[in-house]
């Protein structure tokens, strides 16, 4: 028998692990235990919380006993379970009970049930005055209040390190792969073929920027791309890793070749230009007191649970995933420096996949600015799309106050159409780093999620709305993405924690994504890719 609140606190379910009328039987065989008692329950947890529906009770109860309503029930069963017609009064001197329950600490000395059955045998076996009832049921609906909330912030943390863990299945890809590069010539040739290096730098061609430590995640970006392409003999793909990963990843593009189009592959170690004296805010970031362990530490031990919603529990361990201090999730912020001689280029996240054909995205005529980028605060969808400036900083920050509007129209990252040469006469990467110095020096007050919230202060004035048609956001996020929307769009994209590689992915968004993962491939089968 268990008493089970929801979360919202919003409804009570009553119930055994036979179901509800498993207690009627009993009742017919045991008659004081019963009715009564249970009438009695009801009607204090009815009382204690007004907002209560106790509706799984009274439908079970109705079931049996045709009764529609809890006066019907005390009709029914008062005059009998309460002896007379004192139900009345009964219901007054709970009332006054309850009150003055209400307004007193339950004492440490009394014995609080662990289930509504013990409860229930408590009950009858102690024969406890009306107050200490009262006392005892308080506790008790306090106990478990407290028991759901810890359970709610536990299933967070756990969703929270699902979310940025590496399933066994893709360590085990990157693994096998990176030992396949010191093992097999073919898994370390030359990428591209040296005939073909000239196109990496040929600005007739249309080169995307996809920056990532995941191989499978790789994979699908380049073979939906491919796939999705009118012209896929012009495509080029520039896939920047670290180190770690960087044999791996080479070894998949060696071996699978997406022939027409071109595959580079390149570690951040080989980017002449990207040393740490070019980037010693990243550096800073990385080194910083404190933010080390505000990534990496306990996230419960400091975190005062009963002064914090789960909601805003949640949004606090999104804002510290390790991700936002790795210089992959960075390193978009140096395309015109990484990529010279490149005019236009297109820049996907990991978590994307491409459904059309991309080529018209370098037709776009940006106006001069520099980010071709769909906005996100004007869709219907009030979680993903009604995004502003307020959603992403912290305006009783002074320096926020003074130079954003709350109101500016937020954009997305993970799909942009950058041009470079606008980019090179911009001052974007001056302001971006002194703004995440701005930050550092405030302790992280002025904004926690990593890389949007600089982006959107140093692209201001040079982002071009895009159709949104070109991307469509919150797959990782909802479950209740509209289908329909998701099959049309140009690019879907996988953002929030729900990634479609791991357990946590929505089971029916995840088809758009492995349609792409080639499960004849001997190292997704070989490392068991999700079939778990
Ligand atoms: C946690 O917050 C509650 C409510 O704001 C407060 O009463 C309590 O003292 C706080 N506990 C700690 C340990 O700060
Ligand atoms: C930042 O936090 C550190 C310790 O946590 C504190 O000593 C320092 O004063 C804080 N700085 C600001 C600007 O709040
Ligand atoms: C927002 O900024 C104000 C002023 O600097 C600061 O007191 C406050 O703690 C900040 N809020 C957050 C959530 O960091
Ligand atoms: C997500 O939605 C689908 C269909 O709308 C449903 O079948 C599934 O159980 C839901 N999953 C989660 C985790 O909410
Ligand atoms: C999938 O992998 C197999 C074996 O490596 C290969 O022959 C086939 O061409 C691949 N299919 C696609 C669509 O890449």
């Amino acid at each position: 028998m268990q008493l089970h609140l929801s979360p919202s606190m919003r409804s009570i379910t009553i119930s055994s692990n036979n179901g509800f009328v498993d207690l009627m039987k009993i009742k017919v065989a045991a008659r004081h235990i019963s009715y009564r008692t249970l009438f009695h329950t009801i009607l204090i947890l009815a009382f204690l919380l007004p907002f209560v529906f106790i509706l799984t009770a009274l439908v079970t109860l109705e079931g049996v006993n045709n009764c529609s309503s809890l006066d019907c029930l005390g009709r029914r069963f008062g005059p009998r379970l309460l002896g007379r017609d004192d139900s009345g009064r009964l219901v007054r001197d709970f009332y006054k009970i309850l009150n003055q329950v209400n307004s007193e600490e339950i004492p440490s000395s009394l014995k609080l049930p662990d289930s509504f059955n013990q409860l229930v045998t408590d009950m009858k076996n102690n024969q406890y005055d009306a107050k200490t009832f009262g006392l005892i049921l308080k506790g008790t609906m306090e106990k478990l209040e407290k028991e759901i909330r810890e359970a709610k912030f536990a299933e967070l943390m756990n969703k929270h390190f699902a979310a940025s863990s590496i399933p066994k299945g893709i360590h085990c890809l990157s693994l096998r792969l990176t030992d396949e590069y010191s093992s097999n010539a073919h898994a370390r040739k030359q990428l591209p073929p040296p005939e073909l290096l000239p196109l990496l730098s040929d600005n007739s061609m249309y080169h995307y920027v996809l920056s990532t430590d995941n191989v499978l995640a790789a994979s699908v970006v380049v073979a939906s791309t491919v796939q999705s392409s009118l012209k896929p003999e012009k495509i080029v793909f520039h896939i920047i890793t670290d180190k770690k990963t960087y044999a791996g990843m080479h070894s998949w593009f060696a071996l699978n070749s997406v022939s027409p189009a071109i595959v580079e592959v390149k570690g951040v170690h080989q980017f002449d230009w990207l040393t740490r004296e070019n980037i010693p805010v990243l550096e800073a970031i990385e080194s910083h007191n404190g933010i080390r362990n505000y990534y990496h530490g306990n996230h419960v031990s400091g975190a005062n649970l009963s002064a914090t919603t789960p909601r805003t529990f949640a949004s606090k361990l999104q804002a510290r995933s390790p991700k936002y201090i790795s210089l992959l999730n960075h390193i978009r912020i140096y395309l015109p420096e990484l990529f010279p001689n490149l005019d236009k280029i297109v820049f996907l996240d990991d978590d994307v996949v491409i459904q059309h054909d991309l080529a018209p995205l370098w037709d776009i005529d940006l106006e001069g600015k520099v980010n071709g980028a769909v906005e996100t605060c004007r869709g219907e969808d009030e979680w993903v799309m009604s995004k502003t400036f307020r959603n992403y900083f912290n305006f009783s920050h002074p320096l926020i106050a003074q130079y954003l509007n709350p109101d500016e129209c937020a954009w997305a990252y993970g799909m942009n159409v950058f041009d470079l040469r606008a980019w090179r006469k911009a001052n974007i990467r001056d302001t971006y780093h002194s703004w995440l110095k701005e930050n550092l020096n405030a302790n992280l007050t002025m904004w926690k999620l990593g890389t949007l919230p600089p982006a959107l202060i140093a692209f201001k004035g040079h982002v071009h709305p895009i159709d949104p048609y070109w991307h469509l956001l919150g797959l990782g996020y909802q479950n209740k993405t509209n289908i329909e929307s998701v099959k049309k769009a140009a690019v879907i994209h996988y953002n929030g924690q729900s990634k479609p590689w791991l357990p946590i992915g929505f089971d029916h968004l995840r088809p758009f994504w492995t349609k792409y993962v080639n499960y004849s491939n001997d190292f997704i089968r070989n490392c068991h890719i999700l079939d778990s």
